[in-house]
C-alpha cells in the first residue's frame, strides 16, 4: 500500500458537478464494491440525468442522503488510492452550514479543488471558498473548470476563467495553482486526457493530485498538548497526548511551556510498546525522569517554548445565527485547553466580493473577521501560520455548548502581565468586617415594567434601616452617565451589562451589598456578571411578571410606543428576553406586594449569612 497520503478538500456545490466529479474519482480508482456499482447502473437508468449512462452523482448523492439522516457528521471523508498514493477527500455539503463544514475540512487539508461551472465562471462562493482555504493554510489549489462540454470545449472560456482567478491572487496565499478544464460527467481530464480538448496539454486532475505536496506535518519544533495525566498507580505517571508538531526521543529535554519547568523524556510509551522516537500525529504517553507539575491543557515543548497568551488577535469564522459581539464571553478551546474568553474588539471583516477588509463592529453568520480576545487563564499557543494545531481554536457558547466560531491566531499578547492586579493591604475581607456584612450582588433581572426598581428600592431601604452599607445600580440612571453612549441594540446591551458587571465587582471589593436593577436580557452576560465575583456572592433575582401585566402597567408608556413602532428593539416586543433558568430567587409580582417581596429578599440575605 502506498504510504504517502494527500488530504484534499473539495469545494463547490452539487450544481457545479461536485458529486459527479467525486463519484467518478471513486469509480475510476476502484473503491466501489460491485453490488453498489450494480445498483448504481440500475438507478442511473431510472433516475439518472445522463441519458441512460451511469450517473456518478447518484453514487455520492446516495451517500449524502444517508448522511443527512445522521445530523452529527458534517464532513464526509472519502478514500481512494492510486499506485502513487492514497487520498482522503473531504466533501463538505453545500447547505447553510457550509462555512462550518468547510472550516472543518480545510483545517487538515493539503490541497483544495475549487470546482467552477464553465458557464458561470468565478462566483462569490468561489471567492469565499478560496479565501477560507487560503486563511486555513491551504497553499495548493486545483481550479477544476467543469462542464466544458456545455461551453463547447472552448479554450477561450477556460482562459477567461483562469484570467479572472489570477486577478484574485494578490489577496490569497496560494503557492501553486493548477487550472484544469474538465467534463466530470464523461471523464475528460479527470483520470485520462481529453480527445475533445486537444488544446490542453497539462495535468489531468488525478495527475495533479498525485503530483501535489503533502503538508509537512513532521516539521516544526516538538509540541504536545497534554490530553490527560495517566496515573494508574503510584509507580507510573505518564502524560498522554497526540504530538502536534516535531519529533521526540528518550533523553530529550522537554519544558512545560506555561510553567517554565523542565525534565528529560525517560520513555515514550505507545500501544505498540516503548518507542525509540515519535513524531507529529502519533498518540503517545511520555514518562519523564522527574516530577514536575503538569496537568491537562499544558503543552510539553522543545526549546524555544511557545508563549502563554492572555490575549490573542485572530481571524474568526462566525458560525452562529446570533452575531458575534464585542464584550461577550465564550469558551475558547485550543489544543487540549478550554478557558473563558471575552471578545475585546472586532475591527474588520473580509468582504467576499473584493476580498478587501471593511470596518465592522460585529460579525454575522458566515462572516470572517479580525477579532481580539482576552483570556481568563493563559493559553500556550502559536500563530496559525506556525502551527495549525496550536494556532487554531474554536469558540463555544457557554450556555448551549454549541460550536459558534472557529479561529486562527494571528498574534499573541501577554500584555496583561505588565498590568498587575495590586493586592492591597486593606482588602475586601477587612472592608466588609468593618461594615459587619458579607458583600454580595443582588442582580434583579426582568422585563421593563416588571417591578425591578420598585422592589430594589424597598430592599435598599430595609438594609439601610438595619445599618447596612449598600449601593444601587439602576438601568435608567446608569444610562444617563457611565453608559450614556449606549443604546438598545444587542451589541450595546451586551456592553451595558459588561460594564455594570465590572462596576458591581468593584463595589463588592468595597464590601458593599450591591443592588443591580437592569433588564439584562441575555443569559450569557448574567453569567459573566456572576463569574466576576466570588462563589456565593451573586444572587440572581428574577422579577417574574408576565408581559401582559407589564403592558397593562406600562409605567413609562413605553410598551404603547413600542407597539406603535415609535421605539424599536423593545424587550419583549421586538427584542428577546431570556428568562433565568435557575435563579437564586424568583419573585412573582402577581402573588405579592413589593413590600412582601422585598422582605423575601432580605430574609434570603439573612439566611445566607450576608447580614446579621
Ligand atoms: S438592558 O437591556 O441593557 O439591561 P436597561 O435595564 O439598561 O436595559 O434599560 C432598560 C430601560 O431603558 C427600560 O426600563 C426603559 O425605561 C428604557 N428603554 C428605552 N428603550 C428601551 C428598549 N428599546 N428596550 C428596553 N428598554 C428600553
Amino acid at each position: 500500500m502506498p504510504d504517502s497520503v494527500l488530504r484534499v478538500l473539495t469545494c463547490g456545490s452539487v450544481d457545479d458537478g461536485k458529486s459527479t466529479l467525486i463519484g467518478r474519482l471513486l469509480f475510476e480508482c476502484g473503491t466501489i464494491p460491485d453490488d453498489v456499482m450494480a445498483a448504481l447502473e440500475r438507478d442511473s437508468k431510472r433516475f439518472g440525468t445522463v441519458d441512460g449512462a451511469t450517473d456518478y452523482a447518484l453514487l455520492v448523492d446516495g451517500l449524502e442522503a444517508e448522511r443527512e439522516q445522521g445530523v452529527t457528521i458534517d464532513v464526509a471523508y472519502r478514500f481512494f488510492e492510486t499506485p502513487a498514493r492514497r487520498f482522503i477527500l473531504a466533501d463538505t455539503p453545500g447547505h447553510q452550514q457550509y462555512t462550518r463544514n468547510m472550516v472543518t475540512g480545510a483545517s487538515t487539508a493539503d490541497l483544495a479543488i475549487l470546482l467552477i461551472d464553465a458557464r458561470k465562471g468565478i462566483l462569490p462562493q468561489t471567492r469565499r471558498h478560496a479565501a477560507i482555504a487560503s486563511m486555513l493554510g491551504i497553499r495548493q489549489v486545483v481550479l477544476a473548470v467543469n462542464k466544458m462540454d456545455l461551453a463547447g470545449f472552448d479554450e477561450s472560456v477556460f482562459a477567461a476563467i483562469r484570467y479572472d482567478f489570477r486577478a484574485l491572487l494578490g489577496k490569497l496565499e496560494f503557492n501553486r495553482i493548477t487550472p484544469i478544464p474538465i467534463c466530470a460527467r464523461d471523464g475528460d481530464n479527470v483520470t485520462g486526457p481529453s480527445a475533445r480538448m486537444p488544446w490542453y496539454t497539462g495535468h489531468t486532475l488525478l495527475h495533479a493530485l498525485e503530483a501535489a505536496d503533502p503538508r509537512l506535518v513532521q516539521g516544526g519544533l516538538f509540541r504536545m498538548p497534554v490530553q490527560y495525566v495517566n496515573r494508574p498507580d503510584h509507580t507510573f505517571r505518564g502524560y498522554a497526548g497526540t504530538i502536534a508538531t516535531g519529533r521526540v526521543r528518550p533523553g530529550d529535554t522537554v519544558f512545560n511551556a506555561g510553567a517554565h519547568t523542565e525534565a528529560a523524556v525517560a520513555r515514550i510509551v505507545s500501544m505498540d510498546g516503548d518507542l525509540a522516537e515519535a513524531g507529529a500525529g502519533d498518540p503517545v504517553t511520555l514518562v519523564l525522569d522527574r516530577e514536575i507539575d503538569i496537568s491537562r491543557g499544558d503543552v510539553l515543548s522543545a526549546d524555544p517554548v511557545p508563549a502563554a497568551a492572555d490575549g490573542l488577535d485572530s481571524w474568526v469564522v462566525w458560525m452562529d445565527e446570533t452575531p458575534l459581539f464585542r464584550g461577550r464571553a465564550y469558551l475558547l478551546m485550543l489544543g487540549t485547553k478550554t478557558v473563558v474568553a471575552t471578545i475585546t474588539d472586532i475591527t474588520t471583516r473580509l468582504d467576499m466580493e473584493t476580498l478587501e477588509e471593511v470596518s465592522v463592529r460585529e460579525l454575522a453568520l458566515n462572516e470572517i473577521g479580525r477579532v481580539s480576545i482576552s483570556l481568563t487563564h493563559p493559553v500556550v499557543c502559536e500563530p496559525y501560520e506556525t502551527s495549525r494545531e496550536l494556532g487554531g481554536f474554536i469558540l463555544i457558547d457557554r450556555l448551549t455548548r454549541g460550536t459558534v466560531g472557529a479561529g486562527m491566531v494571528t498574534a499573541i499578547r501577554t500584555r496583561n502581565a505588565d498590568i498587575v492586579w495590586h493586592r492591597m493591604e486593606v482588602d475586601k475581607a477587612t472592608r466588609s468586617l468593618m461594615k459587619h456584612q458579607k458583600p454580595a450582588v443582588l442582580w434583579f433581572t426582568g422585563l421593563s415594567g416588571a417591578g425591578k426598581s420598585t422592589i430594589a428600592n424597598q430592599v435598599e431601604k430595609r438594609l439601610h434601616a438595619l445599618g447596612h452599607h449598600t449601593m444601587v445600580l439602576d438601568g435608567d440612571n446608569v444610562r444617563h452617565g457611565l453608559n450614556r453612549d449606549l443604546g438598545f441594540s444587542e451589541a450595546d446591551r451586551v456592553e451595558n451589562i459588561r460594564r455594570i458587571a465590572e462596576v458591581a465587582r468593584l463595589f463588592v471589593e468595597a464590601g458593599l451589598i450591591v443592588i443591580v436593577s437592569f433588564i439584562s436580557p441575555y443569559r450569557a452576560e448574567r453569567l459573566l456578571a456572576r463569574d466576576r465575583v466570588g462563589e456565593g456572592e451573586f444572587l440572581e433575582i428574577f422579577v417574574d411578571t408576565p408581559i401582559e401585566e407589564c403592558r397593562r402597567r406600562d409605567p413609562k408608556g413605553l410598551y404603547e410606543k413600542a407597539d406603535s413602532g415609535q421605539i424599536r428593539n423593545f424587550t419583549g416586543v421586538d427584542a428577546p428576553y431570556e428568562a433565568p433558568l435557575d435563579p437564586e430567587i424568583r419573585l412573582r409580582t402577581l402573588e405579592g406586594t413589593p413590600d412582601m417581596l422585598a422582605d423575601e429578599v432580605v430574609s434570603a440575605l439573612r439566611a445566607r449569612g450576608n447580614i446579621g
